[in-house]
């Protein structure tokens, strides 16, 4: 089932989320399967379970061929209870993001470059990764959603923040959001909307 995506401005995104108590409770699975839904109906590349109003420590991310990311190796397709992070250096690189509670936007973010995650998978199991580039921004940006943070808190320069269509004016993201309401079929590179 399609869920409601909160948009910016909704308390309920600036909660920092429950963690899962009960991994077996048989709710899980159908959320889970509702926020794929969701985050493939709005085009989007990662999802948490605070974006559709549910107080849950949960993510989901990941995709294996985008033509909205053309420059962009696969990240992959991930469900994480309960997730925890660890930066591995202190350098970041800049990246615009978007995010599927702040429609029709896009923001520079400064993410650290390489981290170590891990959690639970959907079947109880633990499992650790290390991720850079891409991979290492989507995760830092759901896992800000989980403690109540959306990514305009973290840029730096407010200068580069702002509509899709007036920052990228001719590229095919702001036809097609213009056009669709919002499902590009290609973005600038490093553009998560998440
Ligand atoms: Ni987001």
């Amino acid at each position: 089932m399609i869920r409601e995506i909160l948009k910016m401005g909704d308390p309920r995104l600036l909660r920092v989320a429950r963690p899962i108590d009960n991994i077996n409770d048989p709710g899980l699975g159908a959320i889970i399967a509702d926020m794929f839904e969701t985050m493939h109906a709005a085009g989007g590349v990662g999802l948490a379970a605070p974006q559709i109003g549910i107080d849950l420590r949960l993510m989901i991310f990941g995709f294996e061929s985008s033509p909205r990311y053309p420059d962009e190796p696969p990240v992959p397709i991930t469900t994480i209870l309960n997730p925890w992070m660890e930066m591995l250096t202190e350098q970041t690189e800049d990246g615009w993001e978007g995010c599927l509670s702040v429609p029709g936007m896009r923001g520079m973010v400064p993410r650290v470059t390489r981290i170590a995650y891990g959690g639970l998978l959907d079947d109880g199991r633990a499992f650790e990764r290390e991720a850079s580039g891409f991979h290492a921004r989507i995760f830092q940006h759901e896992f800000d959603h989980l403690n109540g943070i959306l990514y305009p808190r973290r840029i730096r320069d407010m200068t580069r923040f702002g509509f899709i269509e007036a920052l990228f004016p001719d590229s095919a993201l702001a036809a097609l959001e213009a056009s669709s309401g919002g499902t590009p079929a290609q973005a600038p590179a490093a553009d998560p909307r998440a």
